[in-house]
């Protein structure tokens, strides 16, 4: 065994091919199991996919930089949980192509704005920062209020998600449009199908004009950020207790 070994150490070409099965050995044993997501990301109760208006508000914000200066992951540290609430969880973000973590916080991490404020303050807000913030170095983004949300080309953007992955039936794209115009309506019959689509969906006029702009769609989005996981089932500790535990 020795004798066999001291051949392979003193031949530099053997030697290498034998550190690089090694190797792959190694990643394939750490990589392989990624390509699974359901391996990788345990599911949360309550996280759903955006629906319509909500994704093209996630389409507004991802147009105008908006990651630029707001992250949207929550790390486990105690000074961002005491600021933000609970750590981001994988699972929060799984429905998000592309993703917005973020690398750079100008302005607070954003994972868990939805229902911080109220939508007249997200209004205000987007308008001028400065008329809520009076120290806010965040420039006005007043020109979403007037331009109509783009809901038309919105179930092409649904149906390109179904095929990386995301739960969307082929009934919600093709109620895509007639969901988008009802979630930003205070009165339509479009309701109740609405919510038995989309659980806990926010169902208001968002942004109090008569409407459906780009600043409706945009703070359709932003009220639920961080608001779908049911969190009362993982503890602070930074344990998360299995769901079978939590539901004794
Ligand atoms: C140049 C950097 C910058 C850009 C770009 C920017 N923001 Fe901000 N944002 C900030 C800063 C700084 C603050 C903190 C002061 C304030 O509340 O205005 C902030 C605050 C916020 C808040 C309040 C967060 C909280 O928890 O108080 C929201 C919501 C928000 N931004 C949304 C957006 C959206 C949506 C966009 C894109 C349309 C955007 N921001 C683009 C810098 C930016």
């Amino acid at each position: 065994m020795l004798k066999k070994h001291e051949r392979l150490e003193k031949n530099s070409i053997l030697m290498l091919i034998f550190v690089v099965i090694v190797i792959s050995i190694g990643g394939i044993v750490e990589i392989l199991p990624l390509f699974r997501m359901e391996t990788t990301i345990e599911p949360v109760k309550g996280v759903r996919p955006y629906t319509p208006l909500e994704l093209a508000g996630q389409n507004v914000y991802i147009r105008e930089g908006c990651y630029n200066c707001h992250s949207q992951q929550i790390r486990p540290l105690r000074d961002e949980v005491e600021r933000y609430g609970h750590y981001s969880l994988a699972a929060e973000s799984m429905y998000d192509h592309p993703f917005q973590w973020g690398s750079k916080r100008t302005g607070p991490d954003l994972a868990r704005v939805g229902g911080k404020y109220s939508d007249d303050w997200h209004v205000q807000h987007m308008i001028k920062p400065q008329q809520v913030v009076p120290e806010s170095i965040m420039p006005p983004y007043a020109h979403l209020a007037h331009k109509g949300a783009k809901l038309r080309g919105i179930a092409e953007d649904m149906r390109a998600l179904q095929m990386v992955g995301v739960p969307y039936t082929d009934e919600m794209i093709a109620n895509a449009y007639n969901d988008a115009m009802a979630q930003a309506q205070d009165e339509s019959d479009h309701h109740d199908d609405l919510m038995e689509r989309y659980s806990k969906a926010n169902i208001r006029n968002f942004d109090g004009q008569p409407t459906t702009t780009e600043l409706d769609a945009l703070i359709a989005y932003l009220q639920v950020l961080g608001t779908m996981a049911e969190l009362k089932d993982y503890v602070h500790d930074g344990s998360a207790r299995s769901q079978e535990e939590a539901g004794q």
